[in-house]
């Protein structure tokens, strides 16, 4: 039972992360140092999800730094984000919108399931690493 659950684990974890590399790698590289980002900025069609993991995760702040809703805040945000993006809701710097422009909505191109999944990897995926 356990071997199973941990079969079942690793492989759901496999599946987000090919959800990943599928949907959201064409634009933004999975882990890329900033001097690496800054060396490569024209070449790059978006922020390195990294950088992004970080940056949503340090802005959205919760009561009592609770972990669990924490986590729900900012996967409905990647969600969200994924689906309607705008300059007013992201956390991207001016610079940033300006050299990348604004990401385009995926609405039509990611299940929602998938998209539950892929944010959800997101986040687990960046804990403890960090964009320097
Ligand atoms: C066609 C290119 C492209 C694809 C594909 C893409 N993105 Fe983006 N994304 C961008 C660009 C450009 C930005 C930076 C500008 C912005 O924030 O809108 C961005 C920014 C973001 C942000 C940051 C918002 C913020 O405020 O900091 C999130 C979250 C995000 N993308 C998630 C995803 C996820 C998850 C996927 C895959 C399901 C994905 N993106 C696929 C181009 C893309």
């Amino acid at each position: 039972m356990l071997l199973f659950l941990s079969f079942f684990l690793s492989f759901s974890l496999f599946a987000s992360e090919a959800i990943f590399d599928k949907k959201c790698l064409s634009c933004h590289t999975k882990m890329l140092s900033k001097s690496e980002t800054l060396k490569n900025i024209k070449k790059l069609k978006a922020p390195p999800m990294l950088e992004v993991a970080n940056r949503v995760k340090n802005a959205i702040k919760v009561t009592n730094n609770d972990e669990d809703l924490h986590k729900f805040v900012v996967v409905s945000f990647i969600k969200n984000y994924v689906k309607y993006p705008d300059i007013m809701s992201g956390f991207c710097t001016p610079m940033a919108y300006e050299k990348f422009d604004v990401m385009p909505s995926l609405k039509d191109k990611i299940s929602e399931q998938d998209l539950d999944s892929v944010a959800n990897w997101i986040y687990d995926f960046y804990e403890g690493k960090e964009f320097k």
